[in-house]
């Protein structure tokens, strides 16, 4: 389920279009207004709700800064006078200040009564963003409030970019090799449960694909427009965590100098990857629990309470009914996280992905390193479709970026792969084809007298031509 799905509905009035490209929901705009004069609030009501404004309305300060806890706006429109003191504009000024102090990008607009344009003034000087003059012109109400909109939209939206660009994001959908039989239930699970919002956890050996198949759920969702937001929960240091996930205010702590974005806001409408989820430590457990159970969150510092709207993938390489026997995991977050597991199987049992794997990184390097490599030869497929891939698919995605640099044909041969013999799964010499083992004595002798080929060529028992007939056929260099 996703977490707190936002209660916004999907209407969009024309007043109000999202200047901020389409990556922005189409919501309508959310204005908060506040009056103590019913007639006055029905008749804003009225006329914004028809430009497709989303309106919520308060009679008195308290009921915005409550309205302000739990809910976000685009814009404020508020009267200075209350009740306590109708004229001075000292309560509505009081207001502004502390809806400042919770937010300090959300506009606010004051109402002013006819003649009182001191208090205007001073409510400008104080941070308000424009003010009307009741009774008010509908043209000019609706311009400012427009303006006001679309200017905090594109100012937030510019702090959500430039966090989102320190971040990695998906560019489209990734490529996906799943040949093996035994990859055949990830393809299964990734068409059934991609398109919906389940939180998924996926497990797997280092390098075997996790992180690929987070991004492939994400390209399958109805989120995928909105961003990916990837962070390694693992790798983050306890004192940092909170702020990372949740952002932090102003002043929050000594180093909080702004204001700032946290994952999780980042994420929302989207899709939040918590990579290395096993390592997260129980103290930061309990809290990343609340946000996934009650879908609120706040930035350190702050007391107003988000909703947001995330889809959780996570990602581990370790057991984690194994960490939740032992104590380091706890059991309620783990429930929360797998609502669908995803199993990816270690390379070496799936060999039947190896050669299109293979050929994929190949393409790739090629074009990127501008060489003509165009395959393998057959020893080399041979070696790669036996060696037992301990780093799994990252290994093979750098062998062959490794054997495209190295390559001097067309074909990467054994040699240019450096698959590290004498590590788990390095084979056994008699299951070695005749070339290669011949290839790898050669380059022992070669190594053995520092590319003396006259010393080597007699330890072989070759003529110094068939020996360098050999050197060429495996691309050995001689010194
Ligand atoms: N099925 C696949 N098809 C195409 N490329 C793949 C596939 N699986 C993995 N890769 C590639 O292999 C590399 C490693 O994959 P990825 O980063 O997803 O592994 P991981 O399981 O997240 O690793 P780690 O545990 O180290 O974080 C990436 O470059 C990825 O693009
Ligand atoms: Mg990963």
């Amino acid at each position: 389920m996703p977490i707190g799905a936002t209660e916004f509905d999907q209407r969009c009035g024309e007043g109000v279009e999202s200047t901020a490209g389409n990556r922005m929901p189409a919501n309508p705009a959310r204005l908060l207004i506040a009056d103590d004069q019913r007639d006055v609030l029905e008749a804003l009501r009225l006329l914004l709700k028809g430009e497709g404004y989303a309106i919520e309305t308060a009679s008195a300060p308290s009921g915005v800064l409550d309205a302000m806890q739990t809910r976000e706006f685009d814009a404020v429109l508020m009267d200075l006078n209350y009740a306590r003191d109708t004229t001075s504009g000292e309560e509505g000024l009081d207001l502004l200040s502390r809806i400042q102090a919770i937010d300090s990008t959300l506009p606010v607009i004051v109402m002013t009564a006819w003649g009182s344009v001191e208090v205007a003034v001073e409510a400008m000087r104080r941070g308000a963003r424009d003010f009307i003059q009741k009774p008010w012109e509908n043209a000019r109400l609706l311009a400012v409030l427009r303006t006001q909109v679309e200017l905090s939209r594109v100012l937030r939206r510019s702090q959500r970019l430039e966090a989102e660009n320190r971040l990695l994001r998906a560019e489209g959908l990734p490529k996906f090799i799943a040949n093996a039989d035994s990859m055949q239930p990830v393809l299964r699970l990734l068409s059934s449960i991609g398109p919906s919002d389940a939180n998924v956890l996926i497990t797997g050996e280092h390098g075997s694909g996790k992180e690929v198949v987070a991004r492939t759920l994400h390209g399958l969702s109805a989120r995928s427009s909105r961003p990916l937001v990837a962070v390694n929960t693992g790798g983050l240091a306890e004192g940092i965590f909170e702020s990372e996930l949740f952002g932090h205010v102003k002043g929050a702590f000594t180093d909080a100098r702004t204001d700032r974005i946290g994952r999780f806001e980042l994420a929302h409408g989207g899709t939040l990857f918590l990579d290395e989820i096993a390592n997260v430590p129980l103290s930061q457990q309990a809290k990343l629990l609340r946000v996934l159970e009650s879908g609120e969150m706040e930035r350190v510092g702050s007391s107003q309470t988000k909703r947001v709207d995330v889809r959780i993938i996570s990602a581990t390489n370790a057991d984690l009914d194994q960490e939740v026997s032992a104590g380091r995991f706890r059991q309620d977050l783990l429930f929360r996280l797998n609502t669908v597991e995803i199993e990816i199987p270690p390379l070496r049992e799936r060999r039947a992905d190896i050669a299109p794997l293979a050929l994929h990184f190949l393409d790739r390097y090629s074009q990127r390193y501008r060489k003509p490599v165009k395959s393998f030869d057959p020893h080399a497929m041979q070696a790669m479709l036996e060696y037992a891939w301990p780093g799994n698919v990252r290994e093979l995605d750098h062998s062959v970026e490794r054997a495209v640099l190295m390559s001097a044909g067309e074909l990467v041969r054994v040699s240019d792969l450096g698959l590290r013999a004498g590590r788990e799964g390095s084979q056994k010499l008699e299951e070695l084809s005749l070339e290669e083992v011949e290839s790898f004595l050669v380059r022992k002798a070669i190594d053995r007298y520092s590319g003396n080929i006259s010393q080597a060529a007699e330890a072989l028992g070759l003529s110094r031509s068939a020996l360098y007939r050999r050197l060429q056929k495996y691309g050995i260099g001689s010194s």
